[in-house]
């Protein structure tokens, strides 16, 4: 399942930035965000939750929580593209809604099933669920306070946005690159603690300031500038030869977390130049190197589960080939996409059609290789 998520994920992705010059603006916001990006961090999560909280594989319902958050999104889509289909966004906000919130419950069940705390991450994954679950009933409470629309609207983007996708990316990079790099940080988990109550702080006083009050919106921005920030030096710190590499995966997840400060950046720096795309950042600069990277660590496991061998190491190699230069590429494409220039977004899906057909290669390549025993 997750590698199929992974594949769908990347599809849409494609498909959005090259269709970003003829289709509409939110139909290819979501084919990104909620069709691509929802049900793969719903497929994530269900694998991580278990790791995080020391508990048993999930039973086989879990995985019809990616698909009905999918079923969410197409009815959006749907209802974007049919002038008589106002009622699928209700309906897709509903759908994605209980997926999430079965997400969360089956969350909160397995931290008092497990001996001990659990790990600090699962804290960003549950706030980021309860961001999703809130952006959605922004868009169902949009049916009885229609004068309320542009800042509801407002308060979705956001809430989506910088919670549920900023939250489970922030929380997954912060351990994903110290275990990439083969260096464990020891002090991840106390980092992922303190800095919780910063990020949602931050993605709370945005939503709710670029809603109705706009200066909230700035002490936000500082606010998750904190930990993203912080982050940024500490891997500067530790990992700066992994990151500063022409291959492997460390330089697409560090684009990644600079491609996410650059959006809040340009957001903030939006109020007072308009002209700028805060969303084209995030689509084009933020979301490819972030999927992309995590695949090239994450997918080969996904593949085939269980011991690690010289398939899933030659994999990795193959996959991450050129990672350095693909995420410079991202950089670029993601800065002159939010200066609006329509060349930034194309050079993203370029990047990204690179990386689809390079992990097609990989794959048809080593077939072959054994799974036996590397270390
Ligand atoms: C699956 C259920 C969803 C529904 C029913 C839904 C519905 C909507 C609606 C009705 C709008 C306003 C469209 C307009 O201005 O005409 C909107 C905007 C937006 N939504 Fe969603 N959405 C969903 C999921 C998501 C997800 C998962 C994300 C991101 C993770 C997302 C991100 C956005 C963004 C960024 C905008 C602003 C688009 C713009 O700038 O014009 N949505 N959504």
């Amino acid at each position: 399942m997750l590698p199929a998520l992974v594949y769908l994920a990347l599809a849409a992705f494609a498909a959005a930035l090259l269709g970003s010059l003829h289709a509409g603006r939110v139909v290819v916001l979501h084919l990104v965000l909620a069709v691509g990006a929802m049900p793969l961090i719903f497929g994530a999560m269900s694998h991580f939750i278990p790791v995080l909280t020391r508990t048993r594989a999930p039973g086989a319902w879990l995985g019809s929580l990616p698909i009905l958050a999918l079923a969410g999104a197409l009815l959006a889509m749907a209802a974007f593209s049919l002038p008589d289909m106002l009622w699928g966004r209700y309906a897709g906000a509903c759908v994605a809604a209980s997926a999430a919130i079965a997400m969360l419950i089956w969350s909160r069940g397995r931290r008092k099933t497990m001996l001990g705390r659990p790990h600090p991450g699962l804290a960003w994954y549950e706030a980021a669920l309860a961001c999703l679950v809130l952006a959605l009933l922004a868009i169902l409470a949009s049916a009885f306070w229609p004068q309320q629309w542009a800042g509801l609207r407002r308060l979705h983007l956001h809430l989506n946005t910088l919670g549920f996708i900023g939250l489970t990316a922030v929380g997954t990079l912060a351990v994903l690159l110290p275990t990439v790099a083969g260096r464990p940080d020891p002090e991840v988990g106390p980092w992922l603690r303190r800095h919780l109550p910063w990020a949602v702080a931050g993605t709370l006083l945005v939503a709710v300031g670029a809603a109705w009050f706009g200066p909230l919106a700035w002490v936000g921005a500082v606010a998750w500038a904190i930990p993203s920030g912080r982050l940024g030096v500490r891997w500067l710190r530790r990992y700066r030869a992994e990151i500063l590499a022409w291959h492997g995966a460390a330089p697409l997840l560090a684009a990644a977390l600079a491609g996410f400060g650059l959006s809040i950046l340009f957001g903030a720096a939006a109020t007072f130049m308009p002209a700028l795309a805060p969303t084209s950042v995030f689509v084009a600069g933020f979301l490819p190197p972030l999927v992309s990277g995590a695949a090239t660590q994450l997918l080969p496991g996904w593949r085939r589960p269980g011991a690690q061998g010289a398939w899933h190491t030659e994999l990795r190699r193959r996959l991450g080939r050129f990672g350095g230069v693909r995420a410079v590429l991202f950089c670029v494409g993601g800065i002159a996409g939010g200066m609006a220039r329509e060349g930034g977004l194309l050079l993203s899906a370029a990047t990204l059609l690179w990386f689809i057909l390079q992990a097609v290669a990989a794959m048809m390549n080593t077939r072959t290789i054994p799974q036996e025993k590397v270390r």
